[in-house]
């Protein structure tokens, strides 16, 4: 008996249409291990190129979009808050008078801003202007100082334009703002050159020292004790406040305005220093 024929190899049964089962292509079979991806491996792979250029082209536009829309770096720039800008730290350097107004704009805008408006314009109802105001642009600064030093109450003519409470309501004060900026002639002396020198204000510099001088003969008032435009009128407006001790042999006219000028309880206290 002869074996029969390898049935694959019996291109007559193909042929005859009666072999269904071993049919396959090469190429087909080949296109399909073709599709898969490789197995991953260990190790380090290049980056996709696309992820490079996404990564430079989001570095460039935000460089751009700094270029264009920083602000010139400044963090209060686009505040809607009023603010003072700080002068350049050069300037400051350079002229010392800068750096003592920045100082007092410093303590103007923490303190009196919020009553006087950063502009020193003032605010209906709250608090008179300090642009364009006789008291603030005064000869000298006794009337200044005194005014930061215990408060201010009562009517008040700030200008021929204003005259800020007219009808003397007590519930309209300025409070003693001494504790506020600090308790220091320093601070006291550059908020009142701030204030002087800012808004088309024309006042001549503050001191230290002025202050100094200028507060003496008032530094046992009380800082509840508030004073009135009679009271500080009587105040020369600059020199020394009211030296306890005159340069010269005092004239009784002199003595009379020094005495004058002193707070009601000092007067009293002298009063009775005489008559004993
Ligand atoms: C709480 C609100 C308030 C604060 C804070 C305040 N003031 Fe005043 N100020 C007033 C009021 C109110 C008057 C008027 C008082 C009166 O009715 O007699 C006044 C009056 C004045 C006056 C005299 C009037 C004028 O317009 O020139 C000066 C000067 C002044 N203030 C300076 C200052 C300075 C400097 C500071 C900060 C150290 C300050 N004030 C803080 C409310 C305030």
């Amino acid at each position: 008996m002869s074996h029969s024929k390898d049935p694959s190899k019996d291109t007559s049964r193909a042929a005859s249409g009666l072999d269904r089962g071993e049919q396959h292509d090469v190429t087909e079979l080949h296109a399909a291990v073709l599709r898969e991806k490789p197995d991953p491996v260990e190790g380090f792979e290049p980056v996709n190129l696309w992820v490079v250029a996404g990564i430079a082209g989001l570095l460039f536009w935000g460089g751009a979009y700094l270029t264009q829309y920083s602000g010139r770096f400044e963090a209060m720039e686009f505040s809607e808050i009023p603010h003072g800008k700080p002068a350049p730290v050069a300037a400051v350097a350079a002229d010392p008078l800068a750096a003592v107004k920045r100082e007092g704009m410093l303590t103007y805008n923490a303190v009196c801003a919020l009553c006087h408006g950063e502009d020193g314009a003032g605010k209906a109802g709250v608090a008179p202007p300090l642009a364009g105001s006789d008291w603030v642009n005064a000869d000298g600064p006794n009337r200044l100082m005194r005014i930061v030093r215990h408060g201010l109450k009562g009517t008040v003519k700030v200008n021929k334009d204003v005259t800020w409470n007219p009808a003397n309501d007590p519930s309209i004060v300025m409070g003693s703002q001494w504790e506020a900026i600090g308790a220091s002639n320093e601070k006291l002396a550059a908020v009142l050159t701030y204030i002087r020198s800012s808004w088309g204000n024309t006042g001549a510099p503050v001191t230290a020292p002025m202050v100094a001088d200028g507060l003496a003969p008032v530094k046992e008032r009380s800082g509840d004790d508030n004073w009135t435009q009679e009271e500080l009128l009587k105040v020369p407006a600059s020199g020394a406040g009211a030296p306890a001790v005159a340069a010269g042999p005092a004239t009784p006219e002199q003595l009379k305005a020094q005495f004058e000028a002193l707070p009601a309880d000092q007067r009293q206290a002298l009063l009775k220093e005489l008559s004993k």
